[in-house]
């Protein structure tokens, strides 16, 4: 059986941090509010000729060092973003161009804070069907730019970045003892579309808008739905709580992550945490706190990684991962 396994991977950050004392200056918080409600501490934010394909390529190009292998050798470019360069071509085309790759295929994935979980799924899929052998999933944002600086519910929790792994088509044995992509499970809900989304858009308002979220509505939903699809991916694989070595979350909210584990009785110290250091940068938080505990040395080869995202739309998904 065919297994997507993880090659390589990467991350960027903008240069700029922008701290909570600083969000005080710009509109009415403080930084106990926000650490308290979210635990936040810092952000980072784009700084001019950084963008969305910039920091996606940059987080690409560490994925193909530490995978010692070259754009030549990848055959897909998937790119999980909500805060496109542009409104088309996509910017899995643009960092590809970056690359200098003038062969496969490359595309771009909108799920919202979800992204990352549906373009990793993508790509399994595409490689476990022949269609693709080496994959480079990138998730990257500039939520910065889509935020409403005068709106204090929103401008505070979310930040910029980007973050990338590379998937190989490996032969494996059919079990879970396999490295690569165990499960996927991805779900949609449209109903829930008022309650987290962008006011602008190419075909209604023509304009890109500013993203608008009831916080609350989307805190009700969060670790249920989270929970379901965890739950999905421990049923497809034969596979409990116990058997995680790590869960690497969404980075929305503290209190929705530590809610997630403590409801599917997974303990605090094997759940990776970078909301404090990068806020919420969307599709971008995933591979970020990925980089983050793989070059710390906590996720290691063969380890049971268990990732899961919940967002606009509403969208959540999980994937479990031998990395
Ligand atoms: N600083 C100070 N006060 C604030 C701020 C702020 N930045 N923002 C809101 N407040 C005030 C409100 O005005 C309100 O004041 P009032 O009682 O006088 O009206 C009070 O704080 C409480 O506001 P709530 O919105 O009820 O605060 P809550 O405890 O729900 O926390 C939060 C807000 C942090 C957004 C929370 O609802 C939450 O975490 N929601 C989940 C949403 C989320 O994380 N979304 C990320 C994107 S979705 C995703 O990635 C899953």
């Amino acid at each position: 059986m065919i297994r997507s396994v993880v090659r390589g991977f990467g991350a960027a950050l903008p240069k700029r941090v922008m701290t909570n004392k600083e969000m005080e200056t710009k509109v009415d918080t403080s930084d106990e509010w926000i650490v308290q409600r979210t635990g936040i501490h810092q952000r980072y934010i784009a700084g001019e000729g950084e963008t969305t394909a910039s920091l996606g390529e940059s987080a690409a190009r560490a994925a193909l060092a530490r995978a010692d292998l070259t754009p030549d050798d990848l055959d897909l470019i998937i790119v999980a973003t909500s805060t496109p360069d542009n409104t088309f071509p996509a910017t899995a085309v643009n960092i590809q161009n970056r690359l200098g790759m003038r062969h496969g295929a490359a595309f771009d994935m909108q799920a919202v804070c979800s992204g990352f979980v549906y373009a990793v799924a993508t790509a399994d899929a595409y490689i476990r069907g022949g269609l693709a052998k080496r994959a480079l999933v990138i998730g990257a944002e500039t939520f910065s730019r889509i935020l409403d600086w005068s709106d204090r519910t929103t401008c505070v929790l979310f930040g910029d970045g980007a973050g990338a792994i590379i998937l190989e088509a490996q032969k494996g044995s059919g079990t879970n003892a396999d490295r690569g992509v165990l499960t996927a499970q991805l779900r949609s809900d449209g109903i829930h579309g008022d309650k987290l989304y962008v006011d602008g858009g190419p075909s209604t308002t023509g304009t890109v808008g500013h993203l608008r979220m009831e916080g609350r509505e989307v805190f009700k939903h969060a670790v249920g739905m989270i929970t379901d699809v965890i739950e999905a991916a421990f049923e497809a694989t034969g596979t409990t709580a116990d058997d995680v070595d790590w869960l690497v979350p969404h980075q929305a909210n503290r209190r929705i992550i530590d809610g997630s584990a403590k409801k599917l009785g997974i303990p605090l110290d094997k759940v990776v945490v970078t909301v404090d250091v990068h806020g919420n940068t969307s599709a971008a938080s995933i591979p970020l706190a990925l980089d983050t505990a793989a070059v710390d040395g906590r996720i290691k080869k063969g380890d049971l990684v268990m990732l899961e995202a919940m967002g606009g739309g509403f969208t959540w998904g999980s994937v479990l991962i031998r990395w």
